[in-house]
């Protein structure tokens, strides 16, 4: 027995330097940050010659294939937990994060079999951000064995997916050849993503023969249409192949309204900022609300544009996390919309999304989450927090969340203004020195924003940006500035982990490059 153990040890560790397979392993699993797990998980599953692709899809599958599992072990979660709200609420949002993580998985895979690896980039990217996501809502629960046996499955998870994204990565840089493979880096490590484009891009539009008059839905609030957003969203077919119009017409609309996943390419259009007004006041100080399912309106189908109304949470300062639009859509188009709320009122939570000519306000971290997102031409606007202005306080405008160096996510403001509210700016002038604002600060370790040619009005702190605790993320983070203009732009004081993007990478945060979005307007989304 012995003898034969011994002889099957030696067999291996003799065939591995000589087998080819072992080699394209080894240098693949090089390009990740977990090579040890990459390597102990593909050995005994890939013997034959494996391409480069097939290990990444042999990656992918192992992922999804550990999502099933998660999920099962999140039902007995669930069956275990069954008169307590928060526990169950909680169970729900995770397996609902990981249905979509399964989805962006199984594209993922599709888009690599076409040669579409920066969607397939975008795609994992998210994956691995819900599975994240999933195992860092579980920390609120971890009360039982039970969940602390899913949090560490989720954590294995957590490493296959990454090794699968970085993987991506290599091969979208470096090709075939394995040899140049290399973990992740960033711009802290000197490194930009190559950029074909010179100029910024005016980025994609809501196609003009998109018409109210020609509506495949009409909300309002006389008779003879429907009465609720929500409705009008349940009227829209599944998994369209088309763009389906929801007229919105001018009225305040006091509703929840949830766009899921199979409901892709819908259009809501309004009547304008301040007339088409969708309003709701959930927040995390109630029983059964998260974060994420606090939001007035929550989007989850791909492709989805928004036009000319305006979307709140009027929770109050002093509800904390208060949502008034989240997005998981990818491809969204979102033009001329207002989001008016005070800590968290953009959940950018995943994938590629634009806003154009938008105007966003709020106060503690208003602009959140772990999307790719252009904001060009917006107004981004600091309002009072309620309570005891005299007092003054501490915000910061973002905080993205990037958790692994190899999501293709981040923030970039693009031609905008950053200012105050009046109502703010005249506590702000009154005692500029007790209000304080910063452009960011890292909720995640590799979070990642840019500000570029934007006008800063002298709220925003001469230091710019905010630690989160400590040295958190200090390291790792990317801020980028470049040729922003205004009192609050003056770079002398800057905290020393920020950084000027350098002139010639500036364009990776193009439309074409970062989001890969010159031609969304054509483009009928069909995942
Ligand atoms: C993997 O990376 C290490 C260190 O960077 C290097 O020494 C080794 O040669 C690489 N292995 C392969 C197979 O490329
Ligand atoms: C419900 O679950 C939460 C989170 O695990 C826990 O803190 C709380 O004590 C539970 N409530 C009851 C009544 O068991
Ligand atoms: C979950 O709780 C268990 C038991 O208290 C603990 O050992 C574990 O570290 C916790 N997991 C996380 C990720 O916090
Ligand atoms: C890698 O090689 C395969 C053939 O084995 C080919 O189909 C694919 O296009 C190559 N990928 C790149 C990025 O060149
Ligand atoms: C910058 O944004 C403003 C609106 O805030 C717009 O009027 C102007 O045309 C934009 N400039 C460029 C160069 O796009
Ligand atoms: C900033 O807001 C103040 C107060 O509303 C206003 O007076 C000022 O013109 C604004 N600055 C810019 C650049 O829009
Ligand atoms: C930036 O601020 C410093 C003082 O902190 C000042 O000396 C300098 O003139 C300012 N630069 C500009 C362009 O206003």
């Amino acid at each position: 027995m012995a003898s034969i153990f011994f002889l099957s040890l030696f067999f291996f560790l003799n065939l591995q330097p000589h087998s080819s397979a072992a080699v394209e392993i080894n240098r693949a699993c090089n390009a990740t940050r977990y090579p040890l797990q990459c390597h102990t998980f593909l050995i005994p599953k890939l013997l034959t010659n494996p391409t480069p692709l097939q290990i990444i899809q042999s990656t992918i599958r192992a992922s999804t294939s550990n999502l099933v599992t998660a999920r099962s072990m999140l039902h007995s979660v669930r069956d275990a937990s069954r008169s307590n709200r928060t526990r169950t609420t909680n169970v729900k949002s995770c397996l609902q994060v990981l249905h979509y993580s399964r989805h962006r998985n199984t594209l993922s895979l599709a888009a690599l079999r076409r040669g579409a690896t920066k969607d397939a980039r975008a795609w994992m990217s998210a994956s691995l951000g819900y599975q994240y996501g999933c195992w860092n809502g579980l920390k609120y629960i971890n009360h039982t064995a039970l969940v602390a046996q899913t949090m560490t499955f989720l954590d294995s998870l957590v490493i296959i997916s990454s090794n699968a994204l970085s993987m991506m990565v290599s091969y979208d840089l470096f090709g075939n050849d394995t040899a140049s493979w290399r973990p992740p880096i960033t711009e802290r490590d000197g490194f930009w993503e190559p950029s074909g484009t010179q100029g910024f891009g005016t980025g994609p539009k809501i196609p003009e023969k998109l018409e109210k008059s020609t509506a495949n839905a009409v909300v309002c609030k006389s008779a003879g249409c429907y009465q609720t957003v929500q409705a009008a969203v349940r009227a829209a077919p599944d998994r369209a192949e088309e763009r389906f119009v929801i007229y919105i017409k001018e009225g305040v609309y006091v509703e929840r309204v949830r766009v899921p996943l199979k409901k892709r390419n819908l259009v809501f259009l309004g009547d304008g900022i301040g007339k088409t007004v969708i309003t709701g006041s959930a927040n995390v100080g109630q029983l059964g609300i998260t974060t994420y399912n606090s939001a007035t309106v929550g989007v989850a189908g791909d492709g989805f544009m928004a036009k000319d109304l305006t979307i709140q949470n009027t929770a109050g300062a002093d509800a904390h996390q208060a949502v008034a639009f989240r997005s998981d859509s990818d491809l969204s188009v979102i033009e001329n919309c207002e989001f008016i709320g005070n800590q968290d009122t953009l959940y950018a939570h995943s994938l590629r999304q634009f806003y154009k000519s938008c105007r966003i306000q709020g106060n503690v971290d208003f602009i959140f989450g772990n999307s790719a997102s252009i904001f060009q031409d917006c107004e981004i606007l600091v309002q009072p927090r309620q309570g005891r202005p005299e007092k003054g306080e501490s915000n910061a405008v973002t905080a993205q969340g990037r958790t692994d160096p190899a999501q293709s996510t981040g923030f970039v403001f693009q031609n905008c203004t950053v200012n105050g509210t009046a109502e703010y700016m005249a506590l702000y002038y009154s005692s500029p020195t007790t209000h304080i604002n910063y452009l960011g600060r890292p909720w995640k370790e590799y979070s990642r924003t840019l500000f570029i040619h934007t006008f800063m009005e002298s709220l925003i702190t001469p230091q710019g940006w905010m630690p989160w605790t400590g040295d958190f993320a200090l390291n790792t983070l990317y801020y980028g500035e470049f040729e922003n203009s205004g009192p609050g732009s003056n770079l002398s004081q800057r905290v020393p982990w920020s950084n000027q993007i350098p002139s010639e990478h500036v364009f990776s945060y193009s439309v074409q490059s970062f989001i890969q979005g010159n031609d969304w307007d054509h483009v009928v989304v069909s995942h």
